[in-house]
């Protein structure tokens, strides 16, 4: 079954400019509803639900694939459910049906593209598969209305990468994390810790009354002069220095604790730091836009983002970080970038396939590391 736009009550909403789109999100650890519309260029976010798993994985530290794929299963219906009855629109009024189809954790994206293929042939609306990287590097789009092209910083417990972001269909990877992604990092030194999962606001928390300075963590990669990272080694460095103190001392003090947080935490935010001066200047030379752009859950870091908003006032760039709701997992990401692929006429067919990987830049080299959620790349 394949649907155009000419055919539905699309054409109406295209001539008025109004596009309605449910969209669905279970590629990690969140089952997520949203509907948004896009009323004359302008997102309008109805809702946006989602359904934290953190509960059933917190005693592992991490996301456990069949645990997540379970919870969506049962969860899809009634997110879906409470997204349309908050949003005031009718299920039967929606354009279109928008799901993230990879990358991410097989089991959970089968779980929401099995959901989203029952209600588009049930309500006979058309279905749009959706890249996860792309909802999160549209998101800007969504919530401060950037326009293209813009510079792209994706920072995540499963991504980290820099793109220049061209539409919604052509994305240039300038660089990104040859192993664990920045999230995954702080999420394995606060078990390394005791301190619990998720990691990032955790560590942050005790960072504030460490010493950023007491322990020097390696700044991986920066000899190298491409935008490229690397955050596995800080993790071992971390681990290290913990069982030097232990074998010391018998045991690590809460002081120890704040201080190997808060350098650990400058260790990733001065990398971070020095990568972006560097993607900035390759994405000057593509462009005079002077846009960019920062998502993904380490994004609401504090330390990390002052200094990325030093960089960008150093290179005369305005930096956009999407509210913290949007920029982590989320739906309404996946049901605008839906919305921009639907009014591109870009539709999808029953034969969508859910893809545990799916590199946002098909032209790039795939990227050496893959991490909880699939490839970087
Ligand atoms: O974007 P997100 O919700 O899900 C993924 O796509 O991964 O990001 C979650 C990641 C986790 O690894 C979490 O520890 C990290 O973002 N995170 C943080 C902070 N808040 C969340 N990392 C550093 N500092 C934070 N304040
Ligand atoms: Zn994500």
């Amino acid at each position: 079954m394949l649907f155009g736009l000419n055919n539905h009550v699309g054409l109406l909403n295209t001539m008025t400019d109004i596009i309605t789109m449910l969209g669905i999100e279970s590629s990690c650890d969140d089952t997520a509803a949203a509907v948004v519309q896009r009323i004359n260029g302008k997102a309008h976010i109805l809702s946006s639900i989602v359904v934290g798993q953190e509960i059933l994985h917190q005693a592992y530290g991490g996301v456990v694939p069949e645990i997540a794929a379970r919870a969506h299963a049962e969860q899809l219906d009634i997110a879906v459910e409470n997204a349309i009855s908050q949003s005031g629109v009718k299920l039967k009024h929606v354009d279109a049906i928008a799901v993230t189809s990879g990358p991410g954790l097989i089991g959970g994206v089968v779980s929401g593209v099995m959901c989203a293929k029952g209600l588009s042939a049930g309500l006979n609306k058309p279905l749009i598969g959706v890249n996860h990287l792309v909802g999160h590097a549209l998101t800007p789009r969504m919530t401060n209305s950037v326009p293209y092209p813009y510079l792209m910083l994706l920072v995540s417990g499963g991504h980290c990468q820099f793109l220049a972001v061209f539409s919604a269909t052509e994305f240039k990877r300038i660089g990104g994390t040859i192993d664990d992604a920045p999230g995954e990092a702080f999420d394995k030194t606060a078990k390394l810790l005791g301190l619990g999962y998720p990691g990032g606001p955790l560590v942050e928390e005790k960072s504030k009354e460490g010493d950023p300075t007491r322990f020097n963590f390696p700044r991986p990669l920066l000899d190298r002069p491409d935008c490229n990272m690397s955050f596995s080694g800080l993790k071992t460095a971390l681990r290290r220095a913990r069982d030097l103190l232990v074998k010391e001392k018998g045991g690590i003090s809460y002081q120890d604790q704040k201080d190997l947080c808060a350098s650990f935490q400058m260790a990733v935010a001065d990398t971070l730091a020095e990568k972006t001066n560097r993607a900035i200047e390759v994405f000057k030379e593509m462009t005079d836009s002077k846009y960019f752009a920062v998502a993904g859950g380490v994004a609401a870091n504090s330390v990390i983002k002052q200094k990325l908003e030093t960089i960008s006032q150093k290179h005369n760039f305005t930096l956009f970080s999407p509210p913290l709701k949007y920029c982590t997992d989320n739906a309404a990401m996946i049901a605008w970038a839906g919305i921009e692929r639907y009014s591109a006429g870009l539709i999808d067919d029953m034969t969508l396939a859910a893809r545990p990987r799916w590199p946002i830049d098909q032209k790039a080299e795939p990227m050496l590391g893959s991490g909880k959620k699939g490839a970087k790349a």
